[in-house]
């Protein structure tokens, strides 16, 4: 792995990191070269989380999806997106630095500049086909029980996909985000329909693609 992206994640992808410390780091690193380090050679999350979101939905009925994308940051995901025909896509994204770089390049159809809380957007509950979030189920970000905030924008049948990396080494974190996903497929809430790695995810690091039928 690269030796910058070895520091990087030592500062930002860690528990300790405060929600202020860490939208300053995103506002620094979008203004920074996040585009570049993070790229699609190196960077595999947005595309592959793509091609699986395509694979789920008919070419026809793509334009009409509504898709919230969670930690969308500077917009990788929906530049990928947008290739396979969706267009009806949000962005909901606390630090305004990564937000405006993808304003600037015109991808979403709403920006919401916020953190996912239980009561982000409240107006905003049961609609969207698609909710998504890749590289943001990490130490620091969103906590494991930011599963529920996905589940309320989702629709019912709608699916909720969530890409991460397979092992991130906080095993305490990565327990209590897998025991929340059982808990609520025993509660009747989701289905989980597929959990599949994928290599290569990030430099050489596995990834993990999860989808969820909500229920
Ligand atoms: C590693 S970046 C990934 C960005 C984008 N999804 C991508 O694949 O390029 C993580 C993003 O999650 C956002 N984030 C961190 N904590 C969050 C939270 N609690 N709610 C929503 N977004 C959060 C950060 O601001 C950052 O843009």
């Amino acid at each position: 792995m690269a030796e910058h992206f070895a520091k990087r994640e030592k500062e930002v992808l860690n528990g300790n990191i405060t929600p202020d410390a860490l939208i300053d780091y995103y506002d620094n690193w979008a203004d920074n070269g996040y585009d570049e380090e993070v790229s699609p050679q190196v960077y595999r999350g947005p595309q592959m989380t793509a091609e699986k979101v395509a694979s789920m939905f008919y070419t026809s009925a793509r334009d009409n999806t509504e898709i919230l994308d969670i930690g969308a940051g500077t917009g990788l995901l929906a530049t990928q997106l947008r290739k396979y025909g969706f267009s009806k896509i949000d962005a909901l994204e606390p630090s305004i630095g990564m937000l405006n770089l993808a304003r600037k390049r015109n991808l979403y159809r709403n920006y919401y500049n916020c953190y996912l809380t239980n009561d982000a957007i409240p107006d905003v509950k049961g609609c969207f086909d698609c909710v998504l979030t890749c590289g943001c189920f990490v130490p620091g970000h969103l906590p494991p029980d930011s599963l529920n905030e996905c589940l309320r924008f989702a629709k019912k049948d709608g699916k909720i996909v969530i890409t991460k990396r397979a092992n991130f080494g906080e095993p305490k974190y990565d327990k209590s985000l897998r025991s929340l996903m059982e808990e609520l497929e025993v509660n009747g809430k989701w289905k989980k329909t597929l959990e599949i790695p994928v290599p290569n995810y990030y430099y050489d690091n596995v990834g993990v693609i999860y989808v969820f039928r909500v229920l």
